[in-house]
């Protein structure tokens, strides 16, 4: 394993994105056939118009595979250069092996480290984070970071508190040391910040299926291996902490507001997403949003959103991107990139 002794200043530099969305469409009128609920409510409590369900034989990896295949094109590299591999999901194809072992199967990456990272919606800017050090240490020079999920397996379709909310997909980023002495590399992530909040774990959770409450012939009828969320508490921290997040990240790399060209937030609810926007003075056309499309896919939103929005030309060289999400734990994060 390269090991350099790395006298310059190096960074990790995002060098490619790739996004993979299952192909069926479950609307919001599909929807109100199946709960008490209807497109007027969906969209005007959340901005979700339709939502993606992976095929019953399609599992976390095979998404987030696809995905990663797509980023390693888009940065030109091969399976062989990929030293590391870390997926972020709430949804892992089994407890073990980690999701990241089967991706590395599936797209022949025999040189990396592979493992996931747990942190819901947080997950990708988590698993970004860890990356970071393993690059900006000179112990990897080029790794793949994933977020996926197949929320379908995690929702309950008579819960339409819940049911209405989330949807399947993958999106990944390759991303590699770059060093101040090399030419200026795309996607410099300038700074990430973390937090959590333990005491809040019971807002929102998956309480069965684990170790704490095994699935029982007892409880299966109960249905505590799904997703279970106090909405308006769990809409009150998403504002506030993805806010506080994005300021100190962008306080890190010395920026503010108004530098920013693109804010990616975490696709929960556009309602959500224009309260951080106000806040932060950012104007709608500065905003990227398509959970109108796809939904809550929690660690999947943000490199779907970053792959959609570079690949409509929405990310130019030199424009200062904002990415910023919250999750169950309670957990949020932020990095500032630079294109
Ligand atoms: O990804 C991790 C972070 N997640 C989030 O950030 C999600 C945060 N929360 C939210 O996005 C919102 O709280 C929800 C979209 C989940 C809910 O919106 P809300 O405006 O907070 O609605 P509510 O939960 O306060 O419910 C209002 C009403 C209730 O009826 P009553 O008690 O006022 O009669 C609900 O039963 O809306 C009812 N309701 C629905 N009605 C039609 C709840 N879900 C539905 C539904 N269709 N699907």
């Amino acid at each position: 394993m390269p090991t350099p002794s790395s006298q310059p200043f190096c960074a990790s530099s995002i060098i490619g994105t790739g996004s993979y969305m299952p192909a069926k469409v479950l609307t919001n009128d599909d929807l109100s056939k199946i709960v008490d609920t209807s497109d007027e409510w969906i969209t005007t409590r959340t901005g979700i118009k339709e939502r993606r369900i992976a095929a019953p034989d399609e599992a976390t990896s095979d998404m987030a595979a696809e995905a990663a295949r797509r980023a390693m094109a888009d940065a030109g590299v091969s399976a062989e250069d990929i030293q590391l591999i870390i997926v972020a999901t709430v949804t892992p194809d089994m407890f073990f092996p980690s999701t990241a072992c089967f991706v590395q199967k599936k797209i022949g990456a025999v040189n990396a480290v592979c493992f996931d990272v747990s942190a819901a919606c947080s997950g990708f800017l988590y698993a970004l984070q860890v990356a970071r050090h393993f690059i900006n240490t000179g112990n990897r020079i080029t790794a793949l970071v994933i977020g996926a999920e197949k929320l379908s397996s995690l929702v309950n379709w008579q819960d339409r508190n819940t049911c209405v909310l989330f949807g399947d997909g993958a999106g990944a980023v390759v991303i590699r040391r770059a060093c101040e002495n090399e030419p200026e590399a795309q996607g410099r992530v300038l700074s990430t910040v973390m937090g959590s909040d333990g005491n809040l774990t019971d807002l929102l959770k998956v309480p069965g299926g684990a170790s704490a409450c095994p699935i029982t012939p007892e409880n299966v009828a109960s249905r505590p291996n799904t997703i279970h969320m106090e909405g308006r508490e769990t809409f009150k921290h998403a504002v506030t902490r993805m806010l506080e997040a994005s300021q100190q990240a962008l306080e890190m790399a010395g920026l503010s507001a108004k530098d920013v060209s693109l804010v990616i937030p975490h696709q929960a609810n556009a309602r959500i997403i224009g309260a951080i926007a106000d806040r932060l003075g950012l104007p709608e056309e500065k905003v990227f949003m398509n959970l109108d499309k796809y939904g809550n896919t929690s660690a999947a939103t943000i490199p779907v959103a970053l792959d959609e929005a570079r690949r409509a030309g929405r990310i130019k060289k030199g424009d200062v991107v904002l990415l910023v999400a919250f999750g169950g734990g309670f957990t949020w994060a932020s990095s500032v990139v630079r294109w």
